[in-house]
This record gives C-alpha cells, structure tokens and sequence, in this order.
C-alpha cells in the first residue's frame, strides 16, 4: 500500500465531536497500519482553550473509545498522541488567521512536513464562507511549496441555491481538484463493493437493467433517535440529512453505466449522469411519491421512548420529518420505468442499510397459482451494514412429490473471511485524501444534480401544510402508507432484521 507523502492535517473544529469520535480514532487506525508518512502532524484548531496535553488527553479517551485497532500497547498511543498538536483561535475572528498562518509555518518547519498541508471543516457550516477565503488570503492555498487539500463536511448548501453559492464560493479560493466533499457513505467497503460486484462480475450486470429488474429498493434504518443533534436536525430533517447525499448516491452506485477507467474523473461522471437522469418529482406530484412521517413516543422493549418533539432543540410543534419514503424514476435507457424504492429513518426496529434488486418473475409461472407469484421474485440483497454482504433468494422445490417451490437463500458474509479488516469510512477516506486520489469524494456538479432533485419536495413540504406528516411509533417501520408507495398489491417493502439473512416479524430481540 502506498504512503502519503509528509503532512499536516489541520481541523478546525477540533474540539467538536467529530473530530474525537471519528476523525482522530481513524487516523490513529492509520498509524497503527503503518500507512502515515515518517513526518506527519495534527494540528487541532478551536476556540475551547486546550494545551497540547489537555488535548492529548481528550484524544486518548477518543482513541480507546472509538479506534477500530486497540493500541498494542502506551508506547505506540503515546508515540501517535506526540504527533497532535492543539492551536486555540477563534475562527471567526479575521484578524487572527495571519498569527495562525506563522503558527502553522512553525509547525511545518518543525516536523519537516515540506509545506504539504491538508484542512479539514469539521466547523458548523456557516464557517465554510470565512476560512476558506482567509486561508486564501493568507496564502495558504497556494501550492507552489507543497499540496493544499480542502475537506468539506456536509450539510454541502441547504438547498439549490445555497449549494451553488458553496461550489461558487469554494472555487474562487480553491481549485476543484484541491476539494474533498466528504459523504462517509462513500467510505464504506460495502458501498465500494457495489462496483466490484456489479463490474467485475460477467453473471450480473446482463441482468441489471429495465428487462430484468422489476424494482430496486433501498432502505437505510436507524434504531436511534436525534440524540443530542436535535437542534442541526430540526432545521434539517430526513430528506436533507439523509436521502439529497446518502440515498441518492447509493441509488447512483446500483444505477450508474460501467466507468471506462476506475478513477476520480470516469466514475464521477457516471454517477453525475445518474443524477442528472432523476425524474422530477413536480410540486403537485409530490403526495404521491413521498410519504414523510415523524415519530411519536412509545415504548420499546417494555421501556417509554420519547417522541421526536419531546427531545432536546427540537420545536414541540415541529413538522421536521424524521422517516421518508419515496419513489421515484431514473430517465435514461438502462432504467426507464424501473421504480426505485428509497426508505430512511430514525427510531425504526434496526439499524440495517442494504440494497435489495428484484429481478423480475418469470414469464410462464409453472410451478406456483397466482396468490405466490410475488415469492417468485428473486431477490438480491446487498447489505451494507451491519452483518456486511450479499443474499441471493431464489425458489427450491421442496422435497417430496409435487412441484412445490419455496424460497431459499445463499449468502455471502464479510465475517466469514476470518483475516478481514473493515477499515472505517473516516480511515479509507482521509487516507484516500492524503494520497490526492478524490475518487470517493463527491464533485461539485454531483451535489448540485441531487439538490435539484430534492428541492421541489422540500418546496412542496413548505409550500402546503396539508400535506401530512405521518405520526409513527418509535420502534416500528414507520408510517403504514408507505406500502402503498409500491405500485404492485401484493408487493410490500423487505422488514430487514439485523441479521442478513432473515426478514419479516420475526427477528431477533
Ligand atoms: C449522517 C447523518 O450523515 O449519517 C446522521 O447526519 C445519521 O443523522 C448518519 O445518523 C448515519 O450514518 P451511518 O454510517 O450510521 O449509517
């Protein structure tokens, strides 16, 4: 594997939680690959007034906490924590990015990282106007004297305009090339194996299309509520923290043409093709493909759960969605008619993101009276997390007299291959920044595609109340009416459990 050249990464938001549950734990797993360069440093920035040893300190409870690797032993966390570096300023403050820009030149000196440096937002997004602009006009976006790399956290603009404005903005201080939009579902091994799977595989891709496909499904639950984040959530909601980035780009992976090279620039434009091929959803159409809900309180395993407007930040009269359903359509000769089925949520029974492929019946049904041809569907299930991998449910004949048919599944497991290692999404991608390759990262164009797709219902939610939002039982699959988004009767969403290879009512507690 290959080692980035010497750096530093420099967040801002340091003190955030970001950076000590994930960003940091990550780079340690790095560390303990062996996949840093000899010279490397963090610098944290924030206004919170730490030492370099109080936030050394805080890091370490991050590290043994959160770091997919346990440290080998106090030498090595020691060894990584030596490597972090905290700088307290107040980003805001315009007049003080010329001391931050001598601090951080000293610090380059230093550990010889040869003027390479790497800047991450983990800021609340009203920073993405100041500090890119300052750290031009403190020339630090020139890469006469080594790389200058801009991460960008989502939310990436809060509709069309705004995320236009961000790319705008964003582009007169730094090249595009220099941009990493981060979207950690890129990061996830099983996202990635969509591609190995669909393009390095003769049996499926002949059958991914309108002539095989008979809808494609994608749900993506969590057993959670907004936690403490009620505040960002209740200006943001379902549809803008989950579906315009997350959803869409799974639904871009599974729909996406063959790239004519594995690099940044072809399978970014496939994926921006995809997105520029999404059907409108009109204004007025909008109550007939997309059901929001909200959840209500209830009681989960004998336990009362609160309900969404009872957490903390959130409006008690809030209308924010907290669960969509939608489908929609993809406008180009692969997918013409083809439904796409998308479902997200919080507080629903399981956590499970997967992609399930419905493959059509078979034209003649031989074997089965009308009632079971919804089970002669064969199904492909790509499971993304958790219990990673891939189920194909095909029909058997039962043994014994007759031509009796029954479902049956084969599954593949990432456990099963007992010397693998997940890398964390936050691992694979700050590693794939450090070596200058964006593939993973999303491009301007892209973000801007998938807001203009989400905005009409957003603006259809604003514009007219009277559309519902349907109150759900913390713990269930939320709002009912979402079955009736599938166009076939006798067709309902898959109710995954944790477990790949089991679905329905009954899953493990
Ligand atoms: C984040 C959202 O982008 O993704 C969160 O802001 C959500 O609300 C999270 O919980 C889900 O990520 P994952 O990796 O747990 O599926």
């Amino acid at each position: 594997m290959r080692v980035p050249q010497n750096h530093i990464l420099v967040i801002f938001g340091a003190s955030g939680d970001l950076t000590h549950r994930k960003l940091i734990p990550a780079v340690f797993d790095l560390f303990h690959q062996k996949l840093l360069p000899n010279n490397f440093a963090i610098l944290g920035l924030g206004r919170t007034n730490h030492s370099n040893e109080t936030f050394r300190q805080k890091m370490r409870d991050g590290i043994n906490q959160f770091a997919l690797k346990a440290p080998e032993n106090e030498q090595q966390l020691n060894d990584y924590l030596a490597k972090l570096h905290y700088y307290s300023f107040n980003t805001k403050d315009k007049s003080e990015y010329a001391d931050f820009r001598d601090h951080l030149i000293q610090l380059d000196r230093k550990q010889g990282t040869n003027g390479n440096f790497i800047y991450y937002l983990a800021t609340p997004p009203s920073m993405y106007e100041v500090i890119p602009e300052q750290l031009a006009i403190q020339k630090l976006n020139n890469e006469n004297d080594g790389f200058k790399r801009l991460i960008v956290e989502k939310p990436f603009g809060y509709n069309l305009d705004t995320a236009q404005k961000l790319n705008k903005d964003l582009l007169q201080y730094f090249q595009e090339d220099q941009i990493y939009r981060i979207d950690h579902y890129l990061g996830k091994e099983t996202v990635q194996n969509l591609l190995v799977t669909r393009f390095s595989n003769g049996i499926y891709e002949p059958l991914w299309n309108r002539n095989y496909i008979h809808h494609v499904e994608i749900t993506s639950s969590e057993n959670i509520g907004v936690g403490n984040r009620g505040d960002y959530y209740d200006g943001s909601g379902a549809m803008r923290d989950m579906v315009q980035n997350h959803l869409l780009l799974l639904a871009g992976l599974v729909a996406m043409e063959p790239p004519a090279l594995i690099d940044s620039t072809n399978i970014r434009n496939e994926i921006v093709k995809v997105f520029q091929s999404l059907r409108t959803i009109k204004e007025e159409e909008v109550p007939d493909y997309v059901i929001r809900g909200q959840y209500i309180a209830s009681r989960i395993k004998g336990k009362p759960v609160k309900g969404y407007r009872e957490e903390g930040g959130v409006d008690p009269l809030s209308r924010t969605e907290t669960f969509v359903a939608m489908k929609f359509f993809i406008d180009n000769w692969r997918w013409a008619d083809v439904p796409f089925y998308i479902r997200t949520g919080k507080m629903l029974p399981t956590r499970v993101t997967e992609i399930v492929i419905h493959f059509k019946p078979t034209p003649h049904h031989l074997f089965c009276d009308n009632a079971s041809i919804a089970s002669q569907y064969n199904q492909m299930v790509i499971r993304i997390q958790p219990d990673e991998g891939i189920l194909l449910k095909f029909g058997m004949k039962v043994p014994g007299a007759g031509f009796k048919v029954q479902n049956v599944n084969m599954d593949f497991h990432y456990s099963e291959l007992s010397d693998t290692y997940l890398p964390s999404a936050y691992e694979r991608l700050l590693l794939d920044c450090m070596l200058g390759d964006s593939t993973l990262y999303h491009r301007g164009d892209a973000v801007e595609a998938a807001w203009k797709f989400a905005e009409p219902i957003l603006n259809a939610w604003k514009n007219n109340p009277d559309i519902p939002v349907h109150g759900y039982p913390a713990g269930t699959w939320g709002p009912d009416v979402s079955d009736d988004l599938i166009e076939e009767k006798n067709l309902t969403w898959r109710y995954p459990c944790k477990n790949l290879s089991n679905d329905g009512t009954y899953c493990e507690l």
